[in-house]
């Protein structure tokens, strides 16, 4: 049962994208999707509904073309996408995000950086980028449930007002 004062709050879509080859194909099992789903769950202020969730490959137009559809056809608030922002030849993510985003939310990600470079130096090998598509916040995050998890901490407790912004 819902306390009184949880009634009042807004909902809010969102949608949750992993890249990834391996899990893609069946080899590994998507483990941060879910990871991510529970956590953005705590968003203060909203209730969340995670609409879309699928995934895909490392693959630019699969990942563009994704990204277009769920940005301009769901209601979603945000999407989340989790792998493919490292420095591999398949890592593509953020030339995707760059594709389809109107405009860039550079600090968002500049603020993943600073709070995921003091738990490891790795964080830097991170390319993920955050923009904005129409009414949609893309946030990229990077691959394994540990990194995923660590980072969207850092941004949950600005993406409230951020939403608000956005609608
Ligand atoms: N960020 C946090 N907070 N914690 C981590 O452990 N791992 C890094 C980095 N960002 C990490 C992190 C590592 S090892 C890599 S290779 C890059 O994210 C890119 O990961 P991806 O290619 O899976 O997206």
């Amino acid at each position: 049962v819902p306390s009184p004062d949880m009634e009042d709050e807004p909902t809010i879509f969102v949608g949750i994208l992993t890249v990834s080859d391996r899990c893609s194909s069946g080899e590994n099992q998507d483990i941060s999707g879910p990871r991510i789903q529970a956590l953005i769950q705590s968003i203060p202020r909203f209730r969340v509904i995670v609409k879309v969730q699928k995934i895909v490959p490392d693959e630019v137009l699969v990942i563009q073309e994704t990204l277009k559809d769920w940005s301009d056809k769901l209601g979603l608030s945000l999407i989340l996408t989790t792998g493919g922002t490292g420095f591999s030849p398949r890592d593509v993510t953020p030339e995707a995000t760059k594709a389809v985003i109107e405009k860039d939310a550079p600090a968002m990600a500049v603020a993943i950086n600073i709070a995921a470079l003091k738990i490891t130096p790795h964080a830097m090998l991170s390319r993920a980028v955050c923009g904005i598509r129409g009414n949609v916040l893309i946030v990229n995050l990077p691959g394994s449930a540990k990194a995923s998890t660590e980072c969207l901490t850092v941004i949950l407790p600005a993406l409230p007002h951020g939403i608000d912004l956005l609608r």
